[in-house]
């Protein structure tokens, strides 16, 4: 029997995109996470909550006064949540009333759009250039002309990589005091660029950070979002009283007493990425600089037919068809540089 009482017509209108299944063994280059996994300690400690941990509702202060000690701000200008995702809930709940105005970059991160949607936003986008450059004068002309409500960015950019630097960033800001500029950091430990400590001289701007990438605790869901402390008083009083279960405290705080292993993973993800930039660059193939843990690289007609072979192998890529409007685009997780070798003797064969 069909339900008489529908959803509201922003989730009436959307696609509803299912995420893979069974992606565990496989080596996972399609959702930039971890391809290693988390650091030992994080098990270690895992292992060790006791049942009344685990029957308690979970307190936040301790963990919201290191996790700001760590990042270098105040435990004013912090909210610990479930990720990047949660984050963006939480914006769009807090400041996007229907038909305010959200302004994007495109290609980008794709759960930006879907809160857009959901929250019956009017969305405004430039575009990255053929290279995947950023347009700044473009971008800068828009924010002051059209004084959207907010601007969301990815720095670096995902899928492509962009980066943009610390003079580009002030730019941006200074040309929208009126719009509530949202850094999403999701990939700052490898790229080196990060705004966090501009939130005290910037009241409008939210930096985003998660453990899903660098720490390797994807499937915890644990994050932070940082602003000037008086956005944040604002927005904990959107969020649930418990917004964040224990194991991922518990896994986050001994993820960043490890800071050793966030260190090397990095190196590795470095040495990884010029290990796969070689072997593209001898294939023939175009990709375009990346400051994340990925490469976005065009392989042309061939790219379904790679894809379908790579997975056949247990090796996944992300097919970004959908952002481009053709075939060819594939985004790639970089990984070890054991795993990117296996990767290259896997395009050789294929390319
Ligand atoms: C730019 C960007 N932001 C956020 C996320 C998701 O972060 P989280 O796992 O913390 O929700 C991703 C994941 O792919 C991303 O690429």
């Amino acid at each position: 029997m069909r339900p008489r009482v529908l959803p509201r017509k922003e989730v009436l209108r959307m696609r509803g995109d299912q995420m893979p299944q069974g992606r565990a063994g496989k080596l996972r280059l399609d959702f930039n996470e971890n391809t290693v996994g988390c650091s030992p300690a994080v098990r270690a400690a895992l292992r060790k909550l006791s049942r009344e941990q685990i029957a308690v509702y979970p307190e936040y202060e301790a963990t919201r006064r290191r996790m700001a000690q760590y990042f270098g701000v105040s435990p004013a200008e912090t909210i610990l949540n479930n990720g990047v995702d949660d984050s963006l809930k939480l914006i769009f709940d807090c400041f996007v009333e229907p038909r305010a105005s959200v302004f994007l970059v495109e290609p980008t991160f794709d759960m930006y759009r879907l809160y857009a949607a959901l929250h019956g936003a009017r969305v405004l986008t430039e575009q990255l250039d053929a290279q995947m450059c950023f347009p700044l004068d473009k971008v800068v002309r828009a924010l002051r002309k059209l004084k959207p409500r907010i601007f969301l960015l990815a720095n670096p950019n995902n899928p492509t990589g962009t980066l943009l630097g610390r003079r580009e960033l002030r730019t941006i800001l200074d040309a929208a005091p009126r719009t509530l500029v949202v850094v999403d950091e999701a990939y700052a430990e490898f790229s080196g660029v990060t705004v966090l400590p501009w939130i005290r001289r910037s009241p409008n701007l939210v930096v985003t950070r998660t453990f899903s990438k660098v720490a390797g605790l994807a499937g915890l869901r644990f994050g932070c979002l940082f602003a000037n402390r008086h956005l944040i008083a604002e927005m904990r009083k959107a969020q649930p009283p418990f917004p964040v279960n224990t194991p991922a405290l518990v896994a986050a705080e001994a993820a960043i007493r490890d800071a050793a292993y966030l260190r090397r993973t990095v190196a590795e993800v470095h040495r990884g990425k010029r290990v796969l930039e070689a072997a593209l660059e001898r294939l023939g193939v175009r990709f375009f600089p990346s400051g994340g843990n990925f490469l976005l690289a065009d392989f042309g007609a061939r790219a379904p037919a790679l894809l379908r072979a790579l997975a056949g192998q247990g090796i996944l890529l992300r097919d970004r068809t959908r952002d481009f409007g053709r075939a060819g685009f594939i985004r790639i997780t970089i990984g070890t540089r054991p795993q990117m070798r296996r990767l290259v003797r896997a395009l050789e064969a294929q390319c």
